[in-house]
């Protein structure tokens, strides 16, 4: 088993070797191979997706990947800023189908800023569609506008589309995965004013019919923000498209008490996986050794259970994250009275201690 690690920028490399002793703690046949990506790879080879670092993820069993970015890329031209090196790793290992599943964890129910009666016990399957929609439509750029309510003026415009296989495959694997779950999905959509997203909702009603054992209810993305913090336990799962899962995710993650406990997986068609944390490189708390490595050790337990066909590895890992938080250890961004602050490494040094 050939597992790519890509650590990426800023907290990535910090918390990516937290996983990575994890993984090597299990015992298990694994072939590691660390190569530079982001603005790490782009310093190094000028590019944040060099050939070398796209083939082996595409050689690989499964990528492991960090996060990238940073503020003082934001200058550069678009081709070359580290997040095209995420975008162009889903573009070309076909990365359609993102898992985030944001769960509850009962110690960690104090964690967040919201009332524990609200999130205690929840356990919800943000399904997002990852290479299509206003991220990869064309046409996109810059040009002198025509016609809108400024003719003559500057513009910038993206394009906002999804094809009607696109759609099927994801409503599919959101059908799918309701099966092993609660039998609900609720597909969101902005259909009362996008065309994309009223097709959308047609093509996910239509694949509906060969699920007639699932709910399927439909929601629309403003109402889906508010429900997701006034009663997120009414869902089970969630798909919708790639803008508004990005943005619903990051809302989700603090329902489980941070982002910094959001895993996630995204997949293709020969549920080849990348595996990484849902948030970004955190600029603000790199090299401080704080960031909380929990999220991208649950990507690694997910890993394992997708990717790899260790399920019962992918176990040991999340009952030991378990074990650590009943042992009242947290990083700052869980931090609460009553419980040991600790940073980055030795969050790592527990979870591979309480691995059975
Ligand atoms: P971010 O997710 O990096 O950080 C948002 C906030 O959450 C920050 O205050 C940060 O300190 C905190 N945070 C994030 N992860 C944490 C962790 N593990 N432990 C504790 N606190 C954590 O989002 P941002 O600040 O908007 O973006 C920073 C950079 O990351 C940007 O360049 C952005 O493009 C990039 N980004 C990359 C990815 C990715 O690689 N997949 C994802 C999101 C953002
Ligand atoms: C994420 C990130 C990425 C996205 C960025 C860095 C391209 O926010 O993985 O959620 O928007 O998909
Ligand atoms: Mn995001």
């Amino acid at each position: 088993m050939k597992i790519a690690v890509l650590p990426g920028d800023g907290i990535g490399t910090e918390i990516v070797a937290e996983a990575v002793k994890v993984l090597q703690a299990l015992d298990l046949k694994f072939e590691l191979e660390t190569a530079l990506v982001g603005g790490a790879a782009y310093e190094a080879h000028g590019h944040p997706l060099p050939d070398s670092t796209l083939k082996l993820a595409q050689q690989a069993d499964a990528v492991l990947f960090g996060a990238v970015g940073d503020w003082k890329y934001d200058k550069l031209d678009r081709p070359l800023r580290p997040e095209q090196a995420i975008l162009g790793l889903r573009k070309h290992l076909g990365l359609f189908a993102n898992f985030r599943p944001a769960i509850c964890y009962p110690e960690l129910v104090g964690a967040s800023t919201l009332k524990p009666e609200v999130i205690s016990g929840l356990d919800i399957l943000i399904i997002r569609e990852l290479t299509g929609d206003i991220y990869f439509g064309q046409p996109r750029g810059r040009r002198t506008a025509v016609d809108g309510h400024f003719p003559g003026a500057d513009e910038a415009f993206d394009t906002m589309r999804y094809s009607k296989p696109e759609v099927e495959r994801i409503a599919h694997v959101a059908f799918q995965a309701a099966r092993k779950r609660n039998k609900k999905v609720t597909s969101v959509d902005k259909a009362n004013v996008l065309e994309t997203f009223q097709f959308w909702k047609d093509v996910v009603t239509e694949v509906h019919a060969q699920y007639p054992d699932v709910e399927l209810e439909h929601m629309y993305v403003d109402n889906a923000a508010m429900q997701l913090v006034r009663a997120p336990k009414k869902f089970d799962v969630v798909v919708t498209g790639n803008m508004f899962g990005d943005i619903l995710s990051d809302e989700a993650s603090m329902l489980t008490g941070s982002i910094g406990m959001l895993p996630s997986a995204s997949l293709n068609a020969k549920n080849q996986g990348l595996y990484e944390p849902s948030h970004g490189s955190a600029p603000d708390i790199a090299g401080k050794g704080v960031a909380n490595p929990l999220a991208t050790i649950l990507s690694a337990a997910m890993m394992l259970r997708f990717s790899l066909n260790q399920p019962e590895a992918a176990e040991r890992i999340e009952t030991a994250v378990k074990a650590v938080l009943a042992q009242g250890l947290r990083t700052p961004d869980i931090h609460s009275d009553g419980t040991t602050k600790v940073g980055t490494a030795d969050m790592g040094a527990a979870v591979v201690k309480a691995l059975r």
